[in-house]
């Protein structure tokens, strides 16, 4: 087959048909043949099989290089639509959205600017204008897509520290320059938020103690009064807010930060509120919209349609309430989106984005709606929540293990606890252990977690396949691969205890 004969164009239609036709096939036999989440494959006995292929030496065939990914990728791929894939925040996707991707992927539009994308870009901002208006951000809102929480909220950190910057040169009268503005400038979130918060302060050139850390509740939510706190220290010591970010979901408890609250104080002060929704957003569209009240004050909502709206990777938007402020991302480039376009009202997204070249996630998302509807995505998601909530009183009431908080959405995070004393170390070691042996039988996928020091597990519910009896059975395993561990690690001390000199060994 000649080179030519690969690319999509209108002669190549029917071969396209086929191959994806094949493809699609396969991809169906797997996923309606997974009797596990995963096979239990290690690196090393999966790398020679990668390493070994020889990218010099095509196949040519579609049919021979499916054959191939087979055995180096869809046998062993951990499938998250399997339930009893309970690790972390990874959702089953939508047929919908796997159709958009399939067009995405096909026509290929790029997002950056209206002579690449035409409507594409319309759908998109009208996706972004449904979002804002579900968050309730008033009618200045905008925002974009982009490719996944971190990068969301790295962006709503930029704008919220080039806007403190902007604010401190406007009120000063011999303004300083922005490089000894930024050791002043602080990030005010809870102990529990995610991490590309303090990844967003290296990459924002903050420095080392920008990110500063507000305790939480047993609840695991912010302290608001905690956070009062910070903010009168910071005042007093001559430091910047930048913003203060909550979270509506956290990654390990599902908790929601008291949002009403935190905006009361970011509103006296005067500060960027910022609220990371990666996971929480699909309360957006659940019959718990009220969870998130409060949110509707932000300055800035991070979103992951690919956490919580069934939808596959990537889809996440960051949202402003006021559209000025995507100005900050805002460069002209003459051979791309020069400022005259701007100004004749062509609607080039790559001047409020940080990227350049971008996916049309958004169709994704826009056939999910325009087939499924909101309330379907809001359904699956609340079956999710109503299952946590569910699972958490099968964890309270058994005595082989202690769970950490009642789940505000979809995650669990208990650990077994062995049933006569056992020091904490030993505890930890069986949990880990636990958590281990379950993923390389591929029985079930568990995460683990660390709080106040100590080893935890933690299911992540997603997938409203999982049921609780799924879930029983999950426990059940952990106990017995814990519980093992547990007899071995006694038996290996008792052992030890009895013949403390290790025999030397015997010359031969
Ligand atoms: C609360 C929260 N924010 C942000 C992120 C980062 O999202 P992503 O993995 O899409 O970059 C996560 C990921 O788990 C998260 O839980």
């Amino acid at each position: 087959m000649s080179s030519r004969a690969h690319l999509l164009n209108d002669r190549t239609a029917e071969h396209y048909r086929r191959s994806l036709t094949e493809g699609v096939g396969r991809v169906a036999e797997k996923i309606a043949g997974a009797d596990r989440p995963f096979t239990g494959v290690t690196p090393s006995q999966l790398a020679p099989a990668v390493s070994g292929i020889d990218l010099e030496d095509p196949l040519g065939d579609p049919a021979a290089a499916l054959d191939e990914l087979e055995n180096v990728y869809l046998r062993d791929a951990v499938y998250f639509h399997h339930p009893r894939y309970l690790a972390h925040l990874n959702c089953p996707v939508v047929i919908p959205a796997v159709l958009g991707e399939a067009v995405i992927s096909a026509v290929n539009s790029s997002l950056d600017t209206w002579d690449q994308s035409a409507g594409g870009t319309l759908i998109e901002r009208h996706l972004i204008r449904w979002t804002a208006d579900r968050i309730g951000l008033g009618t200045a809102a905008d925002g974009i897509f982009t490719s996944g929480g971190t990068q969301s909220n790295l962006q709503a950190l930029l704008l919220a520290r080039d806007e403190a910057c902007r604010l401190v040169e406007k009120n000063s009268t011999t303004p300083p320059r922005k490089p000894e503005i930024l050791p002043r400038l602080r990030i005010l979130t809870s102990e529990c938020s995610h991490f590309s918060i303090e990844k967003s302060a290296t990459l924002l050139g903050l420095g080392p103690e920008a990110v500063v850390s507000v305790p939480c509740d047993s609840d695991r939510k912010m302290r608001a009064s905690a956070l009062a706190a910070e903010l009168d220290r910071c005042e007093r010591e001559d430091l910047i807010v930048m913003a203060v970010v909550a979270t509506a979901g956290t990654t390990d408890f599902g908790s929601i930060d008291p949002l009403p609250a935190i905006a009361d104080l970011c509103e006296r002060a005067g500060i960027w509120m910022h609220v990371d929704a990666a996971y929480g957003c699909g309360l957006l569209v659940s019959r718990r919209r009220h969870l998130l009240t409060g949110i509707e004050r932000a300055d800035s909502v991070t979103v992951d349609y690919h956490k919580s709206f069934f939808q596959p990777v990537s889809s996440s938007a960051v949202l402003v309430r006021d559209q000025a402020t995507l100005g900050h991302v805002t460069y002209h480039a003459d051979y791309l989106n020069p400022a005259r376009m701007a100004e004749n009202a062509i609607p080039n997204q790559v001047d409020k984005s940080i990227q350049t070249t971008r996916r049309f996630d958004a169709l994704k998302l826009w056939l999910t709606l325009r087939i499924m509807g909101a309330k379907g995505v809001g359904e699956l998601f609340d079956e999710v929540v109503d299952r946590a909530a569910d699972a958490y009183g099968l964890l309270r009431d058994d005595p082989r293990f202690e769970v950490v908080t009642r789940p505000q959405l979809s995650t669990l995070v208990f650990r077994y606890l062995p049933p006569s004393p056992a020091s904490q170390a030993l505890t930890d070691e069986v949990n880990l252990h636990a958590r281990q042996a379950l993923f390389a039988s591929g029985e079930a996928v568990v995460a683990s977690t660390v709080v106040d020091g100590r080893h935890y597990l933690k299911f992540t519910l997603l997938n409203p396949e999982t049921s609780l009896e799924d879930i029983a059975i999950v426990l059940d395993l952990v106990a017995e691969h814990a519980g093992r561990c547990l007899t071995e690690r006694r038996e290996a001390l008792d052992a030890q205890r009895a013949d403390p000199e290790p025999a030397h060994p015997r010359a031969s």
